[in-house]
């Protein structure tokens, strides 16, 4: 199976950013940890701080099993994230590191989440390993 993962802004200082709230995994971390738990999966790891890019990558998961992102802060306010998504047909989780709901209000609106299948939010990097499995299930009918 083939699966894409995509994080957009600010998530390639993942350790170093108020861990409190993202944890101390680096991004490389839970990239490694997801071959580790799913070593039959053709993973794709694609991590910009450009929108323009994302909608990009968003693009190249076409016939894939499937994507996860983790917009950052474009969740928030980026419709041009929503249409893209919107335009590819396979399996999409949005995933969050943190619990979005219990911090400030503007974080609790993603303009993201109507144009994918499911919103994992405040597992850390197991919010990861759960969508992997989610799209995993999903290609398999
Ligand atoms: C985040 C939550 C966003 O609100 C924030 O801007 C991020 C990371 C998360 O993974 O919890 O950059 O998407």
């Amino acid at each position: 199976a083939s699966v894409h993962v995509l994080n957009g802004v600010n998530l390639g200082t993942l350790g170093k950013r108020r861990p409190e709230v993202y944890g101390t995994l680096t991004l490389d971390d839970i990239e490694n940890l997801l071959r580790d738990e799913y070593p039959g999966v053709n993973f794709e790891f694609r991590q910009t701080d450009h929108e323009g890019e994302m909608v990009g990558f968003i693009r190249e998961a076409a016939g894939s099993d499937g994507l996860l992102i983790n917009p950052g802060a474009w969740t928030h306010y980026a419709y041009a994230l929503h249409d893209a998504l919107e335009a590819v047909d396979v399996p999409k989780v949005e995933v969050h590191l943190s619990n979005v709901h219990a911090r400030e209000t503007w974080r609790r609106h993603s303009v993201v989440s109507p144009a994918v299948d499911a919103v994992v939010a405040g597992m850390r990097q197991w919010g990861y390993v759960a969508a992997v499995r989610y799209v995993l299930e999903r290609s398999l009918g």
